[in-house]
Parts: structure tokens; C-alpha cells; sequence
């Protein structure tokens, strides 16, 4: 007997935040983009995110904190991206401040 036909299934969590018919230019990052029903911390399900208030607050603080104390900071290479089909993100990402 046994499975028979085998068929795999891949999930892209990084897929749904840029999905044309809900996003308009998806690949732009903007920060201004107003409404954002983005699915970050999940889609409203019974597993949503429950750490997504302190999660707003620290990324808050902490890009205030950036702009804050270092108001010139720059890029000061190519971010390197993080290769997976799991997750989107960026390994590494050199900047300059300060003068420096
Ligand atoms: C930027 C930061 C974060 C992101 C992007 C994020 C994202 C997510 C996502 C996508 C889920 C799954 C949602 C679903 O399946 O519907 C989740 C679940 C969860 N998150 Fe977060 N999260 C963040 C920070 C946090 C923090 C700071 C805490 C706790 C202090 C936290 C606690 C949890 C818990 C406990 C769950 C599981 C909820 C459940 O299974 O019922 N998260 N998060």
C-alpha cells in the first residue's frame, strides 16, 4: 500500500508581506505605507503574535534611540541578505556615523 503519490509543500513566510494584490509597489520599503495590513506577526489567527505590543515598543525605543544619537548614520556598504526560504532578512549591514 504505503502513500502512494508524494507531494511537498513549502512555506514562504517572507511571500505574504509582498503580495501584489494587497500591497501596492511591495518591494518598495516605506515606512509611511498607511494602511499596512502586513502579516508579520501573523494573519489575526488563535496563534497571533501575543508579544506584539513590546514588540512595537522596543523597535520604537530603538530607532529613536538610533536617530537620537546617531542623526548622519549611513550606509556604508552592501547589506548582506540572509539566504533562506524560511525567513527574510539581513545578515550584515555596515554603517558609518559620527564622522567616522
Ligand atoms: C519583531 C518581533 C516579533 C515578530 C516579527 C513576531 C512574529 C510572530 C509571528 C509571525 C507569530 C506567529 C503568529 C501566528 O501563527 O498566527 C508569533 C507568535 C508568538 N509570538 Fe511573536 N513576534 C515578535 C516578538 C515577540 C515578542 C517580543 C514576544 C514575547 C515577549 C513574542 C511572543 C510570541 C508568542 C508567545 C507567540 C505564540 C502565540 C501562540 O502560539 O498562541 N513575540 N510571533
Amino acid at each position: 500500500m504505503g502513500w502512494g503519490r508524494r507531494e511537498h509543500v513549502a512555506l514562504f513566510h517572507a511571500s505574504a508581506n509582498r503580495d501584489p494584490e494587497v500591497f501596492d509597489s511591495p518591494d518598495t520599503f516605506d515606512i509611511t505605507r498607511d494602511p499596512n495590513p502586513h502579516l508579520g506577526f501573523g494573519g489575526g489567527g488563535p496563534h497571533f503574535c501575543l508579544g506584539k505590543s513590546l514588540a512595537i515598543l522596543e523597535m520604537d525605543l530603538l530607532f529613536a534611540a538610533i536617530a537620537d544619537t546617531m542623526p548622519d548614520i549611513q550606509l556604508a556598504g552592501e547589506p548582506r541578505r540572509l539566504r533562506s526560504a524560511w525567513l527574510n532578512g539581513i545578515k550584515e549591514m555596515r554603517v558609518r556615523y559620527g564622522g567616522g
